[in-house]
């Protein structure tokens, strides 16, 4: 069962996630991390910025790894999670270049691309922190809910309601939301040394619960997470009153 702490607002929990991760950059300088989109983490990210620009997060010999990408974007298309997460945190961070990986949405060759990017991952010993977010309906990085799962990085065709929840990165128009998504595997956060699921607000609360509460099952992506040894869970009370 994974470890659960409960913070009163987002902001605390973001910040209290911000000073365990930059107390763990500080252990581990060349630490590994995956990074979310999606809204939730923006408040993690903001006080990592800020922790960095205080001088107490230091990315300098960290390797991040984005955890999914809509399929045809090319990280230079500002709706893609690549240009997400620089406008957020790589942009603000001292993280090197060289050691910032995102999947690229647009690849010609997509099986090209997800087996370069296992193999990124492996070149740098893997996952040191998975931080991931949840959507509502149990996905984890875009492993939504099906009878089978990808262990390793893929393609995979998004359920309507994840291109609803994500239509309004796309003007909110449901039918310019991509269908399909390159996503790490759910092995590939399963194998993290260690997972960080963050969620936040009332709309989280019921899918929060099903996760972590009920039977460990493929059709609730996130509830695999209750396998993991080291999972964290930090959640604002709206979410955690399921
Ligand atoms: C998105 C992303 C996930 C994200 C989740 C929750 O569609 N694929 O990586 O964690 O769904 O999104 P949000 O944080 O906006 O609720």
């Amino acid at each position: 069962m994974p470890r659960v702490a409960i913070l009163e607002t987002e902001s605390d929990a973001a910040s209290a996630a911000a000073s365990w991760i930059a107390e763990l950059l500080s252990e581990t300088p060349d630490l590994v991390l995956a990074l979310p989109a999606g809204r939730t983490p923006l408040s993690l990210y903001a006080a990592l910025a800020a922790r960095h620009r205080a001088g107490e997060a230091d990315f300098n010999r960290a390797a991040t790894f984005g955890l999914d990408e809509f399929a045809g974007l090319a990280p230079s298309d500002p709706r893609s999670y690549h240009a997400l997460l620089r406008h957020h945190l790589l942009d603000h961070v001292n993280v090197d270049p060289a050691r910032t990986f995102t999947l690229n949405g647009a690849a010609r060759d997509w099986r090209r691309e997800i087996e370069a990017y296992e193999q990124k991952l492996a070149s740098v010993g893997g996952l040191d922190l998975a931080i991931v977010g949840i959507g509502r309906n149990g996905h984890v990085g875009f492993n939504e809910p099906a009878d089978r799962l990808a262990a390793r990085t893929h393609r995979v065709r998004l359920r309507p309601e994840s291109r609803r929840a994500n239509s309004d990165q796309f003007g909110g128009r449901f039918r310019d939301v991509p269908k399909y998504a390159l996503s790490m595997g759910i092995g590939t956060i399963l194998n993290a040394r260690g997972v960080l699921l963050l969620a936040f607000g009332r709309h989280k609360a019921r899918i929060v619960n099903r996760a972590l509460t009920g039977p460990v099952t493929t059709q609730v992506p996130a509830s695999l997470l209750q396998l993991h040894p080291n999972a964290l869970v930090v959640l604002d009370e709206q979410a955690a009153r399921g």
